[in-house]
Order: C-alpha cells, then structure tokens, then sequence
C-alpha cells in the first residue's frame, strides 16, 4: 500500500509540498485548507494530478477541508497559519497562529494519531511545543522544521560567497528560528576544508549574520508573505528521511529533555531522522562562546513558548 502524507494548509508551502511529494512519489497526498479554502485545496489537487504524466508520478492527490480524509496519515506536515509580512518578527504571529494550531492539533489528534508531524508554522518553536502539548503524541513523533532550512541558508550563502559547490559545504546551524540562532562557524567545512581556514572571520561574521536573517531578506523582497521553495524542501527532506528510514541527521526542533541543558523546550538541535521519528538528538561539545548564543536563543524561545500558557 502506498504511504500517506497529509499537508494540513495548502497556501504557498503547502502547494510546494505537494508537487515535491508527487514528484519524489513519496505517496498519496492530501491537501487539507480551512472550508472557505477548499475549492482552491481542490483545485491545485486537481492541477498536480494532470500535471502527473509529464511530472512521470503516480499519487493520488486530493484537496479537502475534511479531517477525515487525512485518516491513516504516516507523515503530517502543519503550515497552517499566516505567514509574515514586511516589518513583522514571528512572534508577531502567535496570537493568531496559536488558534490555527489549536484546530489543526485537534483534527490531527482525531484522525491521524501515529503520523510523523513536522511542525512549519512560525514562530515555530512555540507553535511545535503548542502542537506537542495539545496532541498529547510522543515526543519522538513530532517535530519542528527551522534547522534544516537555517542550515540550508547557511550553506547556500557559504556557496555563494566562496564560489563552490553547494553540495561540498556541510554543517550546522542550532537553536530557535530567529535572529539569535546559532550557526557554527567552528563546525563547518567546505570538501573537508575547515571554513575558517578558506573563509575570513569578517566574511564568516557577514554569512553568519545574514543566516540569521535570512528570512526577513525573503520577507522584505517579496512585501507580502514570507519564504515558500526552501521551507518546503527542508520539510520534505525531514518526512523522507521518516518514510524511506533514511536517517538522515538534521538539525530539527525537538523536544529536549535535559539535553543541552533544555528541560522541555522544542530547540534546534542535530537528530536522526529514522522510522522511529525522531531517534536520537546528538549533544556537540561546544565552546564557552558557543554555549552562551546557544543560552541566549533557549531564553528568548522560552519567552515565547511562555506566552503560549500551555
Ligand atoms: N486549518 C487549515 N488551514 C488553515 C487554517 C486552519 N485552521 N488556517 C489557515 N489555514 C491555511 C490558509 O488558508 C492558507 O492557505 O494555511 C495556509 C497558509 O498559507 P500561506 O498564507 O500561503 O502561508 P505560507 O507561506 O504557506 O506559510 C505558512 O509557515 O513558514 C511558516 O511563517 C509561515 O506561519 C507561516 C506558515
């Protein structure tokens, strides 16, 4: 049988997730929107599966607004909320995505008890821990996407400044979605190349900085909304690595329990990805400097999931 991904918003993520899923035939798709949007979820549905013979897939897909229809969901992913506009952080968006979560957690909880969730809604590390506590799932089962877009953003700003392949610059950005993440500058390397040994400290400082800001660059050139192919993507590669058992290791927000001297914030930290969910969260040494941007994001995340009072 084939497997099921449910993708709860079908917005501008939401429709990337789709044809990404078809396209990577990662099985049937379900496109769930509000009531009012369901003729669109429906209609970009209808849209992915006459693109399919030249798309070369097979997937049933389907637009609803019918918690019913993402019954037996493996894979869950939650874009369901407003995006920001120019001027706005994504604490901004808590008040208002906060009641979408709340929906979404319990049409979830009703009908697809044992999927894999990943969490994309901003602020996103409030708005997992908020999925997390109203689901009541285990903690291995639901999880936050930032990380692995942060470091996404990371290596594709490292590619373009150094001219190298994108796919010879590995590393690792952790902590919340926001301008106090922490890219690990110490941790990265280019083909095995130490960064700081073919990178200057000012162009590191520069990639760095712009990393934490990556999404508001997005959000101030597009006026309206906020980034779409890259969150998508990142999604993507996290219920792959879930639904092949790949186990992949990306830094995801999770819940940690002790690691990195976290009890019970969902923080961007390096997981293996397995068929178990999350299987395992890897705790790097760090050093002192390190440690202290890593404090300073646990504090500004723990504000933020304060405010949700769950
Ligand atoms: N249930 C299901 N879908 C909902 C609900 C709900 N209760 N409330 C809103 N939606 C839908 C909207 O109708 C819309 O189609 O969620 C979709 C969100 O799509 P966009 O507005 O295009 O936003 P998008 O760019 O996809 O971002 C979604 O991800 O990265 C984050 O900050 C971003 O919070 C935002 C989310």
């Amino acid at each position: 049988m084939r497997k099921k991904i449910a993708l709860i918003g079908g917005g501008q993520i939401g429709q990337i997730l789709a044809m990404l899923a078809a396209q990577k035939e990662m099985g049937d798709i379900v496109l769930l929107d509000i009531p009012e949007l369901e003729n669109p979820a429906k209609g970009k549905a209808l849209d992915l599966m006459e693109m399919a013979p030249h798309g070369n897939y097979d997937a049933n897909i389907v637009g609803t607004s019918d918690y019913k229809d993402i019954e037996g969901a493996d894979v869950v992913i939650v874009t369901a909320g407003k995006p920001r506009q120019a001027g706005m952080t994504r604490e901004d968006l808590l008040a208002v995505n906060l009641q979408i979560i709340t929906q979404v957690a319990a049409g979830v909880k009703q009908s697809a008890p044992k999927a894999f969730c990943i969490i994309v809604t901003n602020p996103l590390d409030a708005m997992v821990y908020a999925f997390y506590k109203l689901t009541g799932f285990p903690k291995n089962q639901v999880v936050g996407m930032a990380g692995a877009l942060d470091t996404a953003r990371w290596r594709a700003f490292i590619a373009m400044e150094l001219g190298v392949s994108v796919a010879d610059v590995a590393g690792t950005v952790l902590g919340g979605h926001g301008p106090d993440m922490v890219p690990l500058p110490r941790l990265t390397t280019v083909g095995g190349v130490p960064l700081n040994e073919i990178a200057t400290k000012e162009q590191i400082d520069r990639l760095a900085t712009r990393t934490r800001e990556a999404g508001t660059e997005i959000v101030k050139l597009f006026g309206k909304g906020s980034a779409f192919f890259s969150p998508a993507w990142s999604a993507i590669t996290m219920a792959e690595s879930y639904l092949k058992n790949k186990r992949r290791i990306l830094p995801c927000a999770a819940l940690c329990e002790g690691e990195y001297g976290v009890k019970g914030l969902f923080i961007g930290v390096p997981c293996l990805i397995g068929a178990k969910g999350i299987e395992k969260i890897f705790e790097i040494k760090l050093a002192d400097d390190e440690k202290a941007m890593l404090q300073k994001t646990i504090g500004v995340v723990a504000k933020t999931v304060e405010e949700t009072k769950l």
